[in-house]
Order: C-alpha cells, then structure tokens, then sequence
C-alpha cells in the first residue's frame, strides 16, 4: 500500500532565522501526524540546518536541484554525494521553473535522476504541461514525453525507487488549483501507462500532485484514487497551511 508523501518545495526563499522559526512549528505540529510521509526540500545552503533540526524527526529533507555529474570542474554546481553527506533523503529533478528558467531539458532531467539515484538519494521527478499545452489537447502526450525521457534511459524499473510530481505549469504560485477531477484524470493515466510496462512499479510508484494545494483544498485532491500527496511551494512556507496539508493526507 503506497504512502502519500508531503514535501515542501521552499524554492528560493528562507534565512536562518525565518527556517528556524518554521521548522519549530513544522516538528511540533507532525508530533501527533501519522501514516504519512513528510519531507522539506530546502535551498542548498540550508541543508545543515535542516539536517540539524530534522535529524531524529519523522520530518525529511532534500534539495531542490542537483548536478548530472559526480564531481570535478562545474563552478556553481552542487553533486548528489554533497547532498547525501547533509543527510538528504529527496532531489527534486525537472521542476519547471528549472525546465523554464534554466534549461534543464528532458536529456539533462534523466542524468540528474540517474546521479541522484546512483548516490542513494530518491529523485522527485516533475511532470506537466503549461497552459498553451494543455488547450491543444497535448497534456498526456507532454507528460508521456517527459517520464519516457526517464524511463526510456534507465528503465521502467527506475521509477521503483523514485518519487513523481504532476505539476501542471498553469497551476503552480498562480492560485489556479487543478480540480480533483482534472488532476486525478492525469495521475491515472501515468500510473495506466506506467503499469503497461511494469504493474507492481505502478503500483507502488507515489505520484504527487503539485499547483496551488493549500489547507483548503488538500482533502478533496488527496481523496482521489492516483493522488498520493503533493509537493507544495507557496503553502509550505506557512507551518499552519503546511501542517493542515500532511493532516489531510494522513491515512
Ligand atoms: P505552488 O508551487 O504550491 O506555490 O503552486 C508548487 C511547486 O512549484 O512545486
């Protein structure tokens, strides 16, 4: 039985003492917080003092971004074992502000698993179609395009060690939730395309919803058949909103 997992995606935001505060909040409040899974996926200078706080918690933590490669000559980049030697359980690959922004095309989001992956660390791949995409009636083949890139590298077996996020690019920081039912239509078909390859990965693959979740709305996503959790941004730097969202998501 999968476990749905909540992860906050604090994106470029934070200061020491603004984390501190937060993640107080956050570990006192999942004290009484069961049958779920809870991570935060933090900038990367402050992944010593998640690991600080959080060690000993049932609380997770990861980063944001990784580098395709294991060391050497990469000003600016930050290596999966880096990541692994603060304690970090998730790398977030293929968020798309990164596919966006920074030009991390399906090519370079399959090597940034495949390295998270060879140093230990669960990669949260994302998935999604931005608004234009999506009223040319092109999501499925979008999202399609982007696991294939994956899984069509390293095999469908890869994703059994993996986490996945359907994040549609109209829906995230813009307030424009997916409905359930938009969402849960999406989720079904990765997961009914993931299982024509392998039924039991599909089975077991927790696939994220990710797009303005907050308190509010949590519930009603999470109540559907594919959606096992989300990764949340905005919401996840408010203890409260994020706190009201691993409730929901609490077997
Ligand atoms: P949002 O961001 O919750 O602020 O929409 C989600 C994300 O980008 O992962």
């Amino acid at each position: 039985m999968r476990e749905k997992l909540v992860a906050g995606n604090w994106k470029m935001h934070g200061g020491l003492a603004q984390n501190e505060a937060l993640l107080e909040q956050v570990i006192a409040g999942m004290e009484n917080v069961r049958g779920m899974g809870c991570a935060v996926c933090v900038p990367f200078p402050y992944l010593f003092q998640a690991q600080s706080m959080l060690h000993g918690t049932a609380i997770s933590w990861g980063a944001q971004n990784l580098s395709q490669h294991d060391k050497g000559a990469f000003t600016g980049e930050v290596s999966a074992s880096m990541l692994l030697d603060f304690g970090c359980r998730y790398a977030i690959v293929g968020h798309s502000e990164r596919r966006a922004i920074f030009g991390d095309d399906d090519a370079t989001v399959a090597l940034k698993f495949e390295a998270a992956q060879r140093a230990g660390l669960i990669p949260i791949l994302c998935v999604g179609e931005t608004l234009a995409e999506r009223e040319s009636g092109v999501t499925e083949a979008v999202v399609a395009r982007q696991i294939d890139a994956v899984t069509g590298k390293l095999g469908v077996a890869a994703l059994s060690k993996a986490v996945l996020a359907y994040e549609p690019v109209w829906a995230i920081g813009t307030g424009k939730t997916a409905s359930p039912d938009q969402a849960q239509a999406v989720h079904a078909f990765i997961r009914g395309k993931i299982a024509g390859q392998s039924k039991d990965v599909a089975e077991n693959l927790v696939i994220q919803y990710g797009g303005s979740v907050k308190g509010a709305n949590a519930a009603e996503l999470f109540a559907m058949p594919d959606i096992d959790g989300g990764l949340i941004g905005g919401a996840a730097l408010d203890a409260q909103e994020f706190l009201a969202i691993c409730r929901a998501a609490q077997r």
